[in-house]
């Protein structure tokens, strides 16, 4: 039997007693800290996720069907400004179906590392033809290969198949340009609300909630951790 050798409830014990944590200021999100608009702060809190976590733009992408059946799953985000947040992934996998069916979003980032976690919910929309092939022009020849020959979401006859229909298109594009993956391309998220989480101390997290106000401004408030 181990006896507990600590004195006091609030000690942090150790098989051999309190263990001596050393003290760093916690962090807190405070609201004359954060900076009026929601995509500014959502900007220096993702620079200091670039400097913390491997993947800061792995983000878990909720839809939903029309009858509001919600599906989940991570994708990346491509890039954000104030047109909206944008991913990339195939019209007509599960998630492009329910979001042609049904326009409501949630993003969510989470950076363990911070103990931080960004909320952001909206209607996300096609980005253009043209933006979709610049980025996959961008893209290794592989994943273009990948993305022409994998019908996302749909079910498959074995891996062998898929891998066959990669070496087929490979040999049929030999040397020449890749067609476009008709199927593939980009949504925007434009953000109807976020919310800042930062972990604190005995769950008394903080959390703000930015919500549209007047004329283009943002309104904060306070939510309950
Ligand atoms: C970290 C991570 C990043 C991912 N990024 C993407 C992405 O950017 N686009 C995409 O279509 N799938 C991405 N995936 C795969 C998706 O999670 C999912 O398997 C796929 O999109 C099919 O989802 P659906 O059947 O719900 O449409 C990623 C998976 C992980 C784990």
């Amino acid at each position: 039997m181990v006896a507990n050798a600590c004195s006091r409830a609030d000690d942090t014990c150790g098989p051999g007693g309190p263990v001596i944590i050393p003290r760093v200021p916690e962090p807190e999100l405070r609201e004359q800290d954060v900076d009026p608009d929601p995509l500014r702060q959502f900007d220096a809190w993702f620079r200091e996720a670039g400097a913390a976590v491997a993947a800061p733009e792995a983000m878990a992408l909720a839809t939903a069907t029309a009858e509001g059946r919600p599906s989940l799953r991570m994708v990346l985000m491509k890039g954000y400004d104030e047109r909206g947040f944008v991913f990339y992934t195939n019209y007509e996998s599960r998630k492009g179906l329910e979001l042609a069916a049904n326009p409501h979003v949630a993003l969510l980032f989470y950076w363990e590392a911070l103990g931080r976690q960004v909320r952001i919910e909206g209607d996300a929309t096609r980005t253009t033809a043209a933006e979709s092939a610049a980025y996959v022009r961008t893209r290794p020849r592989a994943s273009q290969l990948s993305a022409l020959a994998s019908p996302q979401s749909r079910t498959v006859e074995s891996r062998d198949a898929l891998e066959q229909s990669v070496a087929e298109i490979a040999g049929r594009h030999e040397g020449s340009e890749l067609p476009l993956p008709e199927a593939w391309g980009g949504f925007r998220l434009v953000p109807q609300s976020y919310e800042f989480w930062q972990q604190r101390q005995d769950r008394f997290h903080d959390r703000l909630l930015y919500t549209p106000g007047v004329d283009g401004t943002w309104t904060l408030a306070r939510l309950a951790p």
